[in-house]
């Protein structure tokens, strides 16, 4: 079977002085996982492999460069998905660790349980010979300047509405020469966001979904209203029901906005190695494999007027 991949950088008003670095971070997570799939790997590896390499570049709000929360603490969350399976390993709220798609990774393999959350996270990855880090690490001067702003006005909470500060999260999805399709997906959240808030992102079917006889998706997006609809996994349903990949995207997002009035984006591969996205927000940090193997990166822009 041909492989498949796409990945994402975020769907929101994207920062236009990130552009360029947000592109060649998006690219340089698919042609990493596009090496991998291409040399026989699997769908699984590749996802991994392409999110944690976004988790380390400090433009994207995942890993290093997070996002950080009312009390300025970093809290990170992540979930990977096995198409085969059905197996997932999810994180949430953990602190101190750069690469928490690994922690997710290691937990679907080796734990008994699918979802650790805060200090039991950071115990098991600290058991899995995982390499623990200061705040510090993870910490970028955008950020720090971004949370003194929002201290300045004191009633600011985080909403769904599109805004300066972006709903940002990481995702991949792919489809290996063996037929099976992984999803994953990591964040540090949204801005300013309460000690021990969690979002779409490691919530299973919310955050991402695999299931070989679906497809997969991972979104991206305003959490409180993704989870609402569940939105990877009414991809996943869509796709099963015969939908392509594009379609889809397309329909799932109609529905987060019919259902919540909420902003977000999805990318889907569907079983037949087909990939799609969409989103309603003014822009998306996009890269996929074409059709010729050749990379195609870029901030997709919302078409003036375009209803979803
Ligand atoms: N989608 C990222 C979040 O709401 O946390």
């Amino acid at each position: 079977m041909k492989p498949a991949l796409i990945v994402h950088g975020d769907a929101w008003e994207i920062e236009e002085e990130s552009h360029v670095e947000r592109v060649a971070g998006v690219r340089a997570a698919a042609e990493a996982g596009w090496a991998l799939l291409t040399a026989g790997g699997s769908a699984l590896d590749a996802v991994e492999r392409a999110v944690a390499l976004m988790e380390d570049n400090p433009v994207l709000n995942a890993g290093v460069g997070s996002a950080l929360n009312r009390e300025g603490e970093i809290e990170l969350d992540a979930i990977i998905m096995d198409g085969r399976t059905l197996a997932l390993g999810a994180v949430a709220a953990v602190r101190g660790i750069t690469n928490p798609v690994k922690l997710a990774r290691l937990i679907m393999e080796d734990a008994v349980h699918s979802l650790l959350v805060g200090e039991g996270a950071r115990r098991f990855a600290e058991l899995k010979g995982m390499r623990l880090c200061a705040q510090a690490e993870l910490t970028v001067s955008r950020e720090v300047e971004r949370f003194r702003r929002l201290q300045e006005r004191a009633s600011y909470h985080p909403t769904g509405q599109l805004s300066p500060d972006p709903m940002d999260t990481v995702g991949a999805v792919a489809l290996d020469s063996a037929g099976n399709v992984a999803a994953a997906t990591s964040t540090g959240g949204v801005h300013f966001k309460m000690p021990g808030r969690v979002g779409d992102s490691p919530l299973v079917g919310s955050g991402a979904y695999a299931d070989n006889l679906a497809g997969a998706a991972a979104t991206t997006g305003h959490g409180e209203s993704i989870m609402r609809v569940v939105l990877a996994k009414t991809a996943t349903d869509a796709a099963e029901r015969g939908m392509s990949a594009q379609e889809a995207a397309e329909y799932a997002i109609r529905v987060l906005h019919e259902r919540t009035g909420g902003f977000g984006g999805i990318i889907v591969v569907d079983p037949h190695g087909r990939v799609g996205y969409a989103y309603n927000t003014p822009q998306m940090a996009i890269a996929w494999v074409g059709e010729d193997g050749s990379i195609h990166a870029e901030i997709a822009q919302q078409a003036a007027g375009k209803d979803v």
